[in-house]
């Protein structure tokens, strides 16, 4: 198929006026890459100038965290919410040389903080996240006070100003996969009795009150986006007519462009598995819900998900939504888009680990996905088919660089740690890690 024969390449304009130049996006992928500061700096910097001439129209950083005692996991960027913002200037000039919209991630990761942090982890009730024989893993979560919940929505909203200030085109506020956000709207992290907890409305109330207060500090000329879960895949969990209800709610709030995916930590959907697997779609995890969803709003719908061949990503558009949203692909090609030009059928890889230990898996999946990460923000050539053991074994080993590298941080910071380094981490990474060669496997 010629390039003017295809829906993917045609412009769109968001409510907001902002033109995407196609309708391509990188989706966020968490890069563990920050420097020591917690702020991008080289490393990211080559990474995204890949993304950046690849041809996409819009691309979303890895979530960045709008309070540096909360986050999803060590090496993970923090936006200061006073003081210098040059390096995130630089970082959006870098996302936009090529034309792409550049979309910052905001998130706070409530209870899916892993224990290693060694920071108090905030949760709408005091559940631990339940993941077997790796539960223990995570901080056990404290409920929080009104006066906490006020201020995460705070922190939302001056993040979202000051991305805006760094040259970033919009952000996108992340409500799935069972972070913060996420947790607020399952009823299975949610047992508030409180109006933050109970009814699907209260629920909602978290998400809607940072998008309204997202916006008022942004203006309308500027991005606002929302990942939502279309479902937890959970029994019991946030189901799909439940998030149909959250997405109508969210359509009067002028929301330029709404995210669908789904799953969390304990089931993992957004990497096509998890507790209702079966109800996932084959090729594009979620499109079938974003179909029904698109018809029924008037915001924008982006479907990310399983997509890594140019005929699904056709098949989203026709099927209504405006912009398809691809990660894993992306960090093993991240010129997919340009290879698509050349050839229609190039087939982007989707990382799979075929280990019996689902959460292992899950995990091994995502350490292949990082180490292209760090090859490319290290100008190296991806690789398309990285081994399950090293790839674990090289991630394992630069989280433990990172964990130490962000205590050291904290106390900087004058942050309490809650727990000294276990003797054995100590071990690895002093004497191990520090052998690794920066330039990544
Ligand atoms: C290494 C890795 C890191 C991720 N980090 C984030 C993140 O920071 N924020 C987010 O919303 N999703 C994150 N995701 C999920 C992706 O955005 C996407 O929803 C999911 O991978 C499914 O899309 P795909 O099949 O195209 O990879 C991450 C995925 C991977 C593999």
């Amino acid at each position: 198929m010629q390039q003017t024969q295809s829906n993917i390449y045609t412009p769109y304009t968001l409510p907001c006026g902002i033109r995407l130049k196609n309708r391509l996006a990188k989706a966020a992928m968490e890069e563990n890459m920050a420097g020591i500061d917690m702020q991008p700096d080289h490393a990211l910097f080559s990474l995204y100038r890949y993304w950046a001439h690849g041809g996409l129209g819009m691309i979303i950083t890895g979530n960045v965290m709008v309070d540096d005692r909360a986050i999803t996991g060590p090496g993970t960027v923090v936006i200061p919410l006073v003081g210098n913002l040059d390096r995130f200037k630089r970082w959006s000039s870098v996302i936009k040389s090529g034309g792409a919209k550049a979309i910052m991630q905001l998130n706070h990761p409530g209870r899916q903080m892993p224990k290693s942090i060694s920071c108090t982890a905030l949760a709408p009730s005091a559940i631990p996240l339940k993941l077997g024989r790796y539960s223990k893993r995570f901080a056990r979560p404290v409920a929080m006070t009104c006066e906490q919940i006020h201020d995460v929505t705070h922190r939302f909203a001056q993040a979202a100003k000051r991305a805006k200030e760094a040259g970033f085109d919009g952000v996108e506020i992340h409500a799935a996969h069972g972070y913060l956000l996420s947790q607020f709207l399952s009823p299975l992290s949610n047992q508030r009795q409180d109006e933050w907890g109970g009814s699907l409305k209260n629920r909602a109330r978290l998400l809607l009150n940072v998008v309204c207060q997202v916006r008022a500090q942004c203006g309308n000329n500027f991005i606002v986006m929302v990942k939502l879960n279309s479902g937890d895949f959970q029994r019991g969990g946030l189901s799909p007519d439940e998030a149909s209800v959250v997405v109508e709610l969210l359509d009067k709030l002028n929301v330029d462009l709404l995210e669908l995916s789904g799953g969390n930590y304990e089931s993992p959907a957004m990497q096509g598995r998890g507790e209702k697997e079966a109800e996932l779609g084959k090729n594009a995890y979620f499109l079938s819900f974003a179909k029904a969803i698109s018809s029924r709003v008037a915001m924008p719908v982006m479907t990310t998900g399983g997509i890594t061949s140019k005929k699904t990503a056709e098949k989203a558009i026709s099927d209504g939504c405006a912009v398809v949203g691809m990660a894993s692909a992306l960090a093993f090609t991240p010129d997919l888009v340009n290879k698509w030009q050349q050839k229609d059928d190039y087939l982007g890889v989707n990382p799979t680990c075929d280990w019996k230990d689902a959460t292992l898996a899950s995990v091994v999946v995502m350490a292949k996905v990082r180490r292209q990460l760090r090859r490319l923000g290290n100008d190296l050539t991806t690789m398309r088919n990285p081994t399950n053991f090293w790839s674990l074994l090289l991630d394992t080993l630069h989280r433990h660089k990172m964990i130490s590298l962000y205590k050291k941080y904290l106390h900087k910071q004058n942050h309490h740690v809650a727990k000294p380094v276990r003797s054995v981490k100590r071990y690895v990474s002093s004497h191990v890690v520090s052998d690794v060669p920066s330039r990544d496997l």
